[in-house]
């Protein structure tokens, strides 16, 4: 059996979907049934409930040739290191109990970095964490920023006609598109070819500007002249709470931003084929 979190997010429904084509056993975690019929409809077994229980997970992971393990983000918590370390720490303890010996685990780039990196904090966390299993196979995948960040301005850029952010428009950095993700993922989970704990950043073709981004949507939609701005710290947070993110969270997306502007952001491993 391939378990598999978050399974109708951007990843885990691609994932889901790969092993599903190649007829393999899957069982798709989430938190609606709704939502994960269309995998039940192929065949996979659903287990609906939330990842902050800790005992729903270890019975959803038992079984299970493989885990993909991950925290799934919640924009709206009050301290998200410490939503994240409670969530993470659940995952550990449902992976203990259920005696799986696999795991495909998702972190991010820069996960090495103990601090300055806004969310990516809580996956160093999470890695140490996941090393003090000692009876368990553990692949760390550190992807880099995902290009899907990109369709969350789509609304700025109906309404207001601009694309921006609080990332330099003209820092050229790694972008990886999540079903690129999704297969290293199911590749690894198929053959189960990791042992120990191990890590493995994802950082897409090549790397490239809020810039150069923006000239390629403006393009595809028709609008040639779409610029890209960039935000003020200040103005920037104050945006992200308007649209219903928690000040915290706020504070740690403006922090991951200036982490890129800064190239903390960087990668350990050399960019190949294989990344
Ligand atoms: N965005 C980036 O650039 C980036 C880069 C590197 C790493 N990451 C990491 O990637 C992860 C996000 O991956 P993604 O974009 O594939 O996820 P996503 O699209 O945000 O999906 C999250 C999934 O988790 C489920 N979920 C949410 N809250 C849950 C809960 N309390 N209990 C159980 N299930 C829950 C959701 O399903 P339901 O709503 O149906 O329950 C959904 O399927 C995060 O850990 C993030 O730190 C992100």
């Amino acid at each position: 059996m391939f378990t598999i979190m978050g399974a109708t997010g951007n990843i885990g429904s691609k994932l889901a979907d790969r092993l599903l084509t190649k007829e393999k056993p899957v069982r798709v975690i989430g938190r609606s049934t709704d939502r994960l019929q269309t995998f039940v409809d192929r065949g996979a077994v659903a287990a609906v409930g939330d990842a902050g229980n800790s005992d729903f997970l270890a019975d959803a992971f038992t079984g299970s040739a493989v885990v993909f393990a991950m925290i799934p983000p919640d924009y709206a918590a009050p301290d998200f290191r410490k939503y994240q370390n409670d969530i993470g720490g659940g995952i550990a303890a449902a992976i203990e109990k259920s005696g799986v010996t696999h795991v495909v685990s998702l972190s991010s780039l820069g996960a090495h970095l103990p601090d300055k990196t806004g969310p990516i904090k809580g996956l160093y966390d999470q890695e140490q964490r996941l090393n003090q299993l000692d009876a368990v196979h553990i692949l760390h995948l550190r992807p880099t920023f995902f290009m899907e960040n990109t369709l969350m301005n789509i609304d700025m850029i109906k309404n207001m006609g601009i694309n921006g952010g609080h990332i330099r428009g003209d820092v050229p950095f790694a972008m990886v598109a999540t079903q690129d993700i999704a297969q290293v993922a199911s590749e690894r989970m198929l053959e189960r070819d990791f042992s120990g704990k191990t890590v493995r950043e994802l950082l897409g073709p090549r790397d490239i500007s809020m810039d150069e981004v923006t000239r390629i949507i403006g393009a595809k939609i028709g609008k040639p002249d779409l610029s890209y701005v960039h935000f003020s710290r200040e103005d920037y947070i104050n945006g992200l709470s308007q649209a219903g993110l928690s000040e915290d969270m706020a504070h740690q997306l403006a922090e991951l931003d200036a982490a890129i502007n800064d190239r903390l952001l960087a990668s350990v491993q050399p960019r190949t084929e294989d990344n």
